[in-house]
């Protein structure tokens, strides 16, 4: 089953086609990184009036990719479902995808899969894999805009076990490197800066350490902000990046075992655009073989899957329809959630 897949939450647009929820035939992706770099993040109207822009060029790219050929519609009818970011994420920006994904699938008279984010972040380490997952898994989702661990039973069964309870890790990633003036998005310029840099060098704070699986990065942050502003010039910025690195791993990957010594699990997770990060991977494979030798291990077989794309959203769709298709045979209408 080919599914079409469309995600403009934030400040990606793309699209891709999936078979059977795996094999990634075609992942499109137009970032708007270099745009939202002006203003050091991004801003909702900008990112909207960019996915207008680009949804039709990244569409076609998408299904020329995967092989599939002809007119508009011929490419259209040669698919066998779409599914779209539904929520959470900007409005604007999520009103560009399913608008489009609306008519695409009503002209086409496909079904059509509204799809939540971060759901569609777990379905990452489904793609490309001979040996899909077994569950039930407890999954760390971890991005800019979405700090979940996740206790997931079944395809669509999922319980939240823990959130943040302000910042995403991402997001604080994001707000330290503007501290230490890098560039967003601050995830991959920190771990750079961290490689040279010393992580116990600077004492920071790990919030909620006990039995909650909450997590809170604000006052991490706030420690960051205090010591820039009180060292000035004599800061070492990348002993600075190392510690807050390592502090953010310590606590994510801390809650991530606590959470699966909890549940009975055969698989745990790393998911989102945080995932990507290589000390967040190596403590939690580190304290994994202390504690749960027998837990698989997965995070996203490469960091594309990691960060925003429509792949996952594909492979959400199509695990959502494959649980009940009779739920997508009729005219529906994907409709933007903010939340
Ligand atoms: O999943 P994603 O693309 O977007 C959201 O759904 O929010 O995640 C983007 C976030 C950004 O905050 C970025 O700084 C962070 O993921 N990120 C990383 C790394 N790569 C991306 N954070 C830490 N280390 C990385 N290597
Ligand atoms: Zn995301």
């Amino acid at each position: 089953m080919l599914i079409l897949g469309i995600e403009t939450s934030c400040d990606e647009t793309a699209a891709s086609v999936v078979e059977d929820g795996a094999r990634v035939l075609s992942n499109v992706i137009a970032s708007q990184v270099d745009l939202h770099r002006k203003t050091g993040g991004v801003v909702p109207e900008v990112a909207a009036r960019e996915h207008v822009l680009k949804m039709l060029p990244v569409l076609e790219q998408a299904l020329k990719e995967a092989g599939i050929t002809g007119t508009p519609s011929e490419m259209i009818a040669a698919i066998d479902g779409i599914a779209v970011t539904q929520n959470p994420g900007l409005i604007s920006a999520l009103l560009a995808g399913t608008s489009t994904a609306n008519t695409l699938a009503l002209l086409g008279e496909k079904p059509l899969m509204g799809v939540n984010h971060v759901h569609g972040h777990v379905y990452a380490n489904w793609l490309e894999r001979e040996d899909p997952p077994k569950l039930p898994a407890v999954i760390l989702t971890v991005s800019g805009g979405h700090n979940d661990l996740l206790l997931m039973r079944d395809h669509g069964d999922f319980e939240i076990l823990g959130s943040t309870r302000d910042d995403a890790a991402g997001e604080a990633f994001d707000k330290v490197a503007r501290i230490l003036g890098l560039p967003y998005p601050g995830g991959p310029e920190i771990s750079k800066l961290a490689k040279e840099g010393d992580p116990t060098s600077y004492d920071l704070p790990r919030a909620l350490m006990n039995d909650s699986l909450d997590f809170s990065f604000s006052g991490l942050k706030s420690a960051v902000m205090r010591l820039a502003q009180e060292e000035g010039d004599k800061l070492r910025r990348s002993d600075l990046a190392a510690s807050f690195q390592e502090a953010v791993c310590d606590v994510l990957s801390a809650k991530l075992i606590q959470a699966a010594e909890k549940h009975e699990v055969h698989e745990i997770h790393l998911a989102g655009g945080v995932s990507a990060n290589s000390r967040l991977r190596e403590l939690t494979e580190e304290r994994l073989t202390k504690s749960l030798s027998d837990a698989v291990l997965r995070f996203p077989v490469k960091p594309i899957y990691c960060t925003d794309n429509a792949a996952m959203i594909a492979a959400a769709g199509y695990f959502m329809f494959q649980k009940d298709p009779s739920r997508f045979d009729k005219w529906q209408n994907v409709e933007a959630e903010a939340r």
